[in-house]
């Protein structure tokens, strides 16, 4: 299957992108794994007219969105993203008109049509950093995941206008199952994903981008890490630092939608030439400047 995929690739002159929460054999194919904000960046910069993008829907469109030449395809296309899916257009435009003044802010886990509606959006690698930008006095209407949006609130000490949008993959972590594995991995640090819920990034020692965590488990002199997110990102995690352990909060954090990308959907894609990701230009426009608004942060 290997072969059979290196073989597509180079007749169709394609790049394949991956992100960190994809099955290992896919991540091992890859041209690059990355988190939400590595690949949209990395989006920008590919040099072939054909992008496969394994991970899900959003992260396919806004490859897309950056990439009006190009080709991409998703192997599946219905691996969504459900809070992705929590808040429509139509629901943000009735929010904005209930607060007239605010900037609208949303995370990159959104449609493209909720992007357009917005005049920056944010990964969890870079929340902090864009969001900051604003003056503490600005109204700032955050959607979709609650969790970033309250995270960033108390690193900045400001209030936003959340959307009680959550991801039902980080919701399954507690505190409790962070006081287990801290018990069960004594001394280890704790990472966890800034979607989790208050009292479990509270409960972390460290809240993280899955690019964030890999660039932590790095530059840590700790030998064993605890990793509070989907345990996909264990295979990246294992395969750059083989001298170190690393421990799941809980091995049943498995994002399905993620999972959806296989060897064989990978293959096909490139063989069939589908499914295309093509976001109506009226759409993609608008959600390219929000987009485009976030990379020109540095
Ligand atoms: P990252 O941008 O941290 O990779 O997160 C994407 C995501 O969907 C987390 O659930
Ligand atoms: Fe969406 Fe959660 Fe899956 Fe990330 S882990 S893609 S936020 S459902």
């Amino acid at each position: 299957m290997k072969t059979e995929i290196e073989r597509l690739k180079a007749e169709r002159r394609a790049v394949i992108l991956a992100h960190n929460y994809c099955r290992g054999e896919v991540q091992d194919i890859a041209d690059f794994t990355g988190d939400s904000l590595e690949l949209a960046r990395r989006a920008t910069t590919v040099d072939a007219e054909v992008i496969v993008f394994c991970g899900v829907y959003f992260m396919a469109e806004t490859a897309a969105i950056l990439n009006p030449g190009k080709t991409v395809l998703i192997p599946d296309p219905s691996a969504g993203c459900p809070m992705a899916d929590m808040i429509t257009g139509e629901q943000l435009r009735e929010l904005k008109a209930k607060h007239p003044g605010a900037k609208a802010v949303c995370y990159v886990n959104s449609t493209a049509e909720v992007k357009a509606e917005c005049d920056i959006c944010v990964t969890s690698g870079n929340a902090e950093r864009v969001l900051a930008q604003f003056p503490p006095e600005q109204e700032i209407v955050f959607v979709p995941d609650q969790h970033l949006g309250a995270h960033v609130m108390g690193l900045l000490g400001r209030r936003y206008v959340l959307w009680p949008g959550y991801c039902p993959t980080h919701a399954a972590l507690t505190a409790k199952s962070i006081a287990d594995a801290r018990a069960a991995h004594p001394g280890a640090p704790v990472l966890v994903h800034p979607e989790c819920a208050k009292d479990v990034r509270d409960a972390a020692d460290e809240r993280l981008s899955t690019g964030g965590m890999c660039r932590y488990a790095r530059e840590s002199d700790a030998k064993e890490i605890v990793v509070g997110t989907e345990v996909g990102i264990l295979h990246r995690l294992r395969a750059e630092n083989p001298g170190k352990s690393f421990f799941p909060v809980n091995d049943r954090l498995v994002c399905p939608n993620m999972k959806k990308t296989t060897l064989e959907g990978v293959a096909e894609a490139l063989r069939e030439m589908r499914h295309r990701v093509e976001v109506p230009e009226a759409v993609a426009v608008r959600a390219r400047r929000a987009i485009e608004a976030m990379l020109a942060v540095k």
